[in-house]
This record gives structure tokens, C-alpha cells and sequence, in this order.
């Protein structure tokens, strides 16, 4: 139970229901339990009576309406234990899942692209989806049960006393323990299998997740059957974890049901031999029988506790991961960057001891239009990724304005910073909207211009529902170069003192990448821009050019000077111009 003590702050929103749901629950207890009894003992007896011969009407109607009275009664409490139960449910799981959810804003990226999305979406939906069943469940049946073992038990307990003292009470007690050892050894099995059940279910989720992506690449490549296969061997494993469990959850009931009936005729036996009168022996023989029905339901909840904590542990494993990029305690104020961009001895790895950059000083100032040069993988992306701080230096300082980019705000920071990647994520909503998210305050007026420097407003204006289309999940509705247009005007619209363009115009035709180039020529004067193309024709006019190797910036300077000087920068740039 201690395992969710850091979680009783999801009950305490709901403790007001949860509160009127115990209070319904023992009402109905009392209505189900006390109710008939005490009708046949005080109720009945008035009408076959003596003195039922002067009953009125009226009084016959008193007793008559007794049965439905107990029943409404019955009726209304077990409605509102549900609904309240249910409603503290819906309500504690909506909590669980919105921190959850909010977490996966904050973590690092680095984090997010170790997981696989189905995994991640299974977590958040499969379970927090359990453990919001487990919490109300042990909140609901953690009180009533032990409460009936206890009435049962202390019952039994009186009654034997009672007959023939303590022997008595201890024969028949004596095999009550042993029902603790089949619920331990459930629970355990439970535990594994549980988790063995949630993971695989991230898997499954994952296989959809993944397949959905690729709908293409299965048309293309025909792979529909080996899709299917994969998915289905995956799905037989959730079945047979699943059956797994359901194996030792259903072996619990006959278990303890064995051990009751040995301690049923142990007392037998015993009440036999020591001259236990029959109506005294029925009463204590039933109130044991009934001593192992919470019994069973505390081992159900048991199990229930199990799954609980294994849904936990897999959403803490998102809950409780360090958010590593954070703000700074004491951030430095600022408003607006000039954009002066300083790398001083950076080191980055992803994995550790597997630096990706090694050692990089460089400083661009601002106003530069820096170009990133050089093979694939030889770190352009990594490099520019480094600024918005969406990794974290391995060591060494980036800066801006000469401020160690970890004094600022994360928000001050990646508000100066306006990125495109080659790849642009659009939100399944209009244009509009996308175009928007860029500043929000922006005026129409403004959308428009964005959009009209990046050449976007061509297309869109000629589209039937123009600014107001809808542009489909991550943009699937509109061309690869449509989305990067709207992308660019997206950052445009922005108006950073940084703009970052991570292969942003790779998907343009030359003429329309030379058309955006001679605009931004216009829009970023006074920025700093960082431009990783392929085209030369684009990276030729920058002012500054970086050429990368191998994790390293093996020269720098501009056109003229690095074709004459490099190697490197000379053979990348014939071998297009060759090629061309
Ligand atoms: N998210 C990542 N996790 C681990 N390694 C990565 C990740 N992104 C890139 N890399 C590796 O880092 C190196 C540099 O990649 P990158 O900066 O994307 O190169 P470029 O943009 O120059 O093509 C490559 O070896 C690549 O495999
Ligand atoms: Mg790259």
C-alpha cells in the first residue's frame, strides 16, 4: 500500500464523493445485510401475532410498505456508491493522465526518441486506465472488506467463546493464516505477469502506431503480409501473458475455498468430539463460512493492488524521469536577443563516451548568415540543435549575447529562436492556424505577409477554402514543399533575432528555393540565420560558412576563400556542380 502513498493526492481531489460513496456503500451494507433479518425477527411476527387481529389498515400498510421501504433504501445507497465511485474514478483517472500527458510536454528530447510512441500512448492510456481501477478499487474494497472479516471474524470468535471457550475458538480459526500463503504466491506471479501484459500492450500499440506511419512504405515495398505476421505473432504474446494471469487470479478462489472447507471439518471433528449442541454448531459453522468471503475478495484485491502497481511503475518510469533541460534557479532577465551566438570548446554525445561534436569554438555575430556545410552525419543538424538548447552540451558553453544559454529561461531563450526542419510537423487544423502558431498575437494582416515571403500565398490563395484548409494529420494533405513553405512562413512570421533552417527548403524546386533565398535575403538583415542546404546555389552567398567533419568544423570562412583553400569544401562542391 505504501507504494502509493505519493498518489493518495489523486484521491484527496475526489474525497468528497469518495467519501459519499464509502457512506452509500455501508448503507447498502446495512440495507442488504441487516435489513431482511430484521424484518423476519421484528416485522413478520406483527401480522401472524395475537394481537395482528386489531390491526387497521393503515397499520397493515406501516408493515406491508417495510419491504419496500429496506429496498429503496438498498437501492438508492448502491446507486450512488457506484456513481460516486465511478465518478471518482473518471476523475482521479483524468488527473493521472493530464500530469502524464503535461510530462511528456517538458521531457527532453533526447528521452521522447529512446521510447517508441505506442509505447509512450499505451502508457497514458492502457495504464492509467488500470491504475485508476486499482486505486478505486483498493479505495472502495480496502475498507469494506476488512471491516466484514473483522464483523464475521469477531462474530465467530464470540460465538465459539461462547460454546465451549478457547479451544474452540482456535480450531476453528486454526487454518484461516494459511489462506495468507496462496494470496502471497498469486500476488507474486501477478506482479510479473502484470508487467509482462503492459509492456507487451506498448508493443502492440506500438506495432499500430509504427504501421500507420509507414502505410506507404507497406503499399510500396508489399509488405501487408509481413506486417500482418508481425502483428500477429506480437498479439498471440498478449494473449498468452494475459492467460498467464488469468491462470493464478482464477486458481485463488478454489484455493482458499480448499483451505475453508479443511477448516470447516476440522471444526467439525472438533465440535463432534467435545458435544457441540447443532443449533450453536450451524451458527459458528456458517459465521466461518463467511469469514472466508472477505477473505477471498481481499485476496481479488490483492491482485487488483499487483496490476495497480505495475501500471505505476510503468508510468513512473515518464513521471519520474529528471526533466534535465530546465529553467535555471535564478534566471538573467531578458527581452529580446541581439543574436551575437558563441560556441566555446562544445562537446556533445548522444549515448555517453560516443561524442557526436568534439571540441567546437566558434563564434558567429550577429547579423551573420552562417552556412553548415559537409557529409551527412557529420554533425550540421546536431550542431544547430545545440542552440534552442534541445540537447544538452556534454561540455563546454553555448552562449548568446555572451550569456551562457543555461542562465535563461527556457521560454525566453526558444522565444528569440525561430526553427524549420527539413521535415516540418503541421498541426491537423486550417492553415490559418498553423501559419499562427508562429506568434500568436499576430495580426491577418501579418499571416498574410508571412506567408507571402514565403512564397506560400500563391498556393494557398488558389486552394478552394484558400487560409481556412484543412491540412490533415502532420500536414498529409498538402505537398512535402507546400508543408515546407508553410513551415518557413511559420518561422518568418516569428520574427526572431535566431532563425535556424534545418534542410528547410529541400523539398523546393530550385526556382522557388532561389525565390524564398532572395526574400530572406530581405527578412534577415540585422539576424542570425544558420542555413544547412544541399544546394550550393544557396549556400554560396552566406557570409560565414562552417564546413563539418567528422564532428568537428574542419574550416571556415567564406565561398571564395574555402574553394580555393579546402579540400573538403572543394570536392562537395564540384561534385554537385558535375553532377548539375
Ligand atoms: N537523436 C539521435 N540519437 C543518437 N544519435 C544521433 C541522433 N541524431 C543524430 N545522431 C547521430 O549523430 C551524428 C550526427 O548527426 P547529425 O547532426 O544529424 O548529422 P548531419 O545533420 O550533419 O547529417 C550521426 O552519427 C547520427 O547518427
Ligand atoms: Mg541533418
Amino acid at each position: 500500500m505504501s507504494r502509493f502513498r505519493p498518489y493518495i493526492k489523486y484521491l484527496l481531489i475526489v474525497r468528497g464523493p469518495l467519501i459519499g460513496a464509502i457512506i452509500a456503500g455501508l448503507i447498502y451494507g446495512i440495507a442488504s445485510g441487516a435489513g431482511l433479518p430484521a424484518m423476519i425477527r421484528w416485522v413478520f411476527p406483527k401480522i401472524f401475532s395475537p394481537e395482528a387481529a386489531q390491526l387497521t389498515n393503515w397499520g397493515l400498510l406501516a408493515i406491508a410498505s417495510w419491504l419496500p421501504a429496506i429496498f429503496l433504501i438498498r437501492g438508492v445507497a448502491g446507486f450512488a456508491n457506484s456513481y460516486l465511485i465511478q465518478f471518482s474514478g473518471v476523475r482521479v483517472l483524468e488527473a493521472i493522465r493530464f500530469d502524464y500527458f503535461r510530462k511528456l510536454q517538458f521531457l527532453p528530447l533526447s528521452f521522447i526518441q529512446k521510447q517508441t510512441s505506442g509505447d509512450l500512448i499505451s502508457r497514458g492510456i492502457a495504464d492509467t486506465n488500470q491504475l485508476q481501477y486499482s486505486l478505486t478499487t483498493i479505495a472502495n474494497d480496502g475498507m469494506k472488506q476488512p471491516a466484514s472479516l473483522i464483523g464475521s471474524v469477531g462474530f465467530l470468535i464470540w460465538a465459539a467463546f461462547n460454546e465451549k471457550g478457547i479451544a474452540l475458538v482456535l480450531v476453528s480459526l486454526a487454518l484461516i493464516p494459511l489462506c495468507v500463503l496462496p494470496i502471497r504466491y498469486v500476488g507474486k506471479k501477478l506482479l510479473a505477469r502484470a508487467h509482462q501484459i503492459q509492456a507487451q500492450l506498448g508493443t502492440v500499440t506500438d506495432r499500430f502506431a509504427e504501421n500507420l506511419s509507414a502505410a506507404k512504405e507497406v503499399r510500396a515495398f508489399g509488405l501487408e503480409k509481413n506486417q500482418t505476421d508481425r502483428f500477429a505473432t506480437e498479439s498471440r504474446a498478449l494473449i498468452n501473458f494475459q492467460m498467464k494471469a488469468v491462470k493464478y487470479a482464477q486458481a485463488l478462489t478454489p484455493a482458499i475455498e480448499i483451505i475453508s472447507a479443511f477448516g470447516l471439518s476440522l471444526t467439525l471433528v472438533y465440535a463432534y468430539r467435545s458435544g457441540v449442541k447443532l443449533d450453536s454448531f450451524l451458527a459458528i459453522i456458517t459465521a466461518l463460512y463467511t469469514s472466508y468471503e472477505p477473505i477471498k475478495k481481499l485476496g481479488a484485491l490483492n491482485n487488483e493492488t499487483k496490476r495497480g502497481i505495475s501500471a505505476l511503475d510503468r508510468l513512473e518510469h515518464v513521471l519520474n524521469e529528471p526533466l534535465v533541460i530546465t529553467d535555471p534557479e535564478n534566471p538573467t532577465e531578458v527581452g529580446r536577443l541581439k543574436g551575437d551566438v558563441q560556441f566555446s570548446e562544445v562537446t556533445f554525445a548522444y549515448k555517453a563516451d560516443q561524442p557526436v561534436l568534439h571540441n567546437i569554438s566558434v563564434t558567429i555575430p550577429r547579423g551573420t548568415v552562417c552556412a553548415l556545410v559537409g557529409p551527412s552525419g557529420a554533425g550540421k543538424s546536431t550542431f544547430a540543435n545545440l542552440v534552442p538548447r534541445f540537447y544538452e552540451v556534454t561540455g563546454g558553453v553555448v552562449s548568446i549575447d555572451g550569456i551562457d544559454i543555461r542562465k535563461l529561461r527556457i521560454a525566453d531563450l526558444r522565444s528569440n529562436i525561430a526553427v524549420v526542419s527539413q521535415d516540418p510537423v503541421l498541426f491537423n487544423d486550417t492553415i490559418y492556424n498553423n501559419l499562427l502558431l508562429g506568434k500568436e498575437s499576430s495580426t491577418r494582416e501579418q499571416v498574410i505577409e508571412a506567408a507571402r515571403n514565403a512564397h506560400a500565398d500563391e498556393f494557398i490563395s488558389k486552394l478552394p477554402a484558400g487560409y481556412d484548409t484543412m491540412v490533415g494529420e502532420r500536414g498529409a494533405l498538402i505537398s512535402g514543399g507546400q508543408k515546407q513553405r508553410i513551415a518557413l512562413a511559420r518561422a518568418f512570421l516569428r520574427n526572431a533575432p535566431i532563425l535556424i533552417l534545418d534542410e528547410a527548403t529541400s523539398a523546393l524546386d530550385s526556382q522557388s528555393e532561389q525565390m524564398i533565398q532572395d526574400a530572406l535575403q530581405q527578412l534577415v538583415v540585422g539576424k542570425t540565420v544558420f542555413i544547412i542546404a544541399h544546394r550550393f546555389s544557396t549556400i554560396k552567398d552566406a557570409s560565414m560558412i562552417l564546413v563539418f567533419d567528422h564532428g568537428k568544423i574542419a574550416a571556415s570562412g567564406t565561398h571564395p576563400a574555402l574553394y580555393a583553400d579546402n579540400a573538403l569544401y572543394k570536392s562537395l562542391y564540384d561534385r554537385q556542380h558535375s553532377s548539375a
